[in-house]
């Protein structure tokens, strides 16, 4: 099933070298009866953890479930991993990760809006700094792209050093190369980070795939697939598997 699913990055990035995308077998495969058991069943796992946290928070919950394919990220993570998250956000895809069988994740956030006590994920206030050690999965979903371009290298360095050998990052982003997606998710993150004020960002930042894969790379990263996880979506959902021999 992985196979199909992802597309392996290999070196150089020719602006005339075909889009992977295109090569690739259908980005996700259709929903299964199971897939939909787990949909649900995360639903309830969500609902029971945040139950007691503010309505807006809960709102703000839901729809991050409902729009980011959160459980197409946490099924790479092997059973019993040690997860850190970095931009947590309120820990909704840490708890997931945990209910996909995780036995530890430890979720980091700055905005101590987002931050509520919560029974099954270990919740740090701060950047990812704030952590030493390694970690069998490192998970960072959506973060990227709130921070300016010109930090990336240093932090993407700094999550390889707390990747323990064998184990993956796992880079969740959108696509600019996806036109009408990423428009469409422009819109929306210009009006949560510039309008609402929900998102804590320096701006919008994008990367082209191949730009990024090189990123990962230079940061020590061993092997990189790209895998498209945005079918169903509106916006451009990509994830990048980066492993560490
Ligand atoms: C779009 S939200 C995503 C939250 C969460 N990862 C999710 O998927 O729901 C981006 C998050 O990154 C956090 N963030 C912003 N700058 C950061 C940084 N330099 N280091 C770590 N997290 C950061 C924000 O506070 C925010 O919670």
């Amino acid at each position: 099933m992985r196979g199909h699913e992802g597309s392996r990055a290999r070196g150089g990035s020719s602006p005339r070298a075909p889009r992977p995308r295109s090569l690739a077998a259908p980005s996700h495969p259709r929903p299964t009866l199971e897939s939909q058991r787990v949909f649900f069943q995360s639903l309830v796992v969500l609902h029971r953890e945040y139950r007691s946290f503010p309505l807006g928070a809960r709102l703000h919950i839901l729809i991050r479930f409902l729009t980011c394919p959160f459980l197409r990220v946490a099924k790479r993570i092997p059973p019993g991993a040690r997860v850190l998250e970095i931009g947590a956000g309120h820990g909704a895809f840490s708890r997931l990760a945990i209910d996909q069988g995780a036995c530890r994740a430890i979720a980091v956030e700055p905005d101590t809006r987002k931050l509520h006590q919560t029974s099954s994920i270990d919740l740090v206030a701060g950047y990812d700094e704030a952590i030493r050690g390694t970690f069998d999965v490192v998970a960072m979903l959506d973060v990227l792209y709130t921070i300016d371009c010109k930090d990336w290298d240093a932090l993407l360095h700094r999550i390889a050093d707390r990747v323990a050998p064998g184990g993956m990052f796992l880079l969740k982003e959108m696509d600019p190369t996806l036109r009408w997606k990423q428009r469409w998710n422009r819109l929306q993150e210009s009006i949560s980070v510039r309008l609402l004020g929900i998102t804590m960002a320096e701006g919008l930042f994008f990367e082209t795939p191949e730009r990024i894969v090189d990123r990962l790379r230079r940061a020590g990263f061993d092997d990189v697939d790209r895998v498209p996880i945005d079918a169903g979506y509106p916006h451009p959902h990509l994830l990048y598997v980066a492993r560490k021999r």
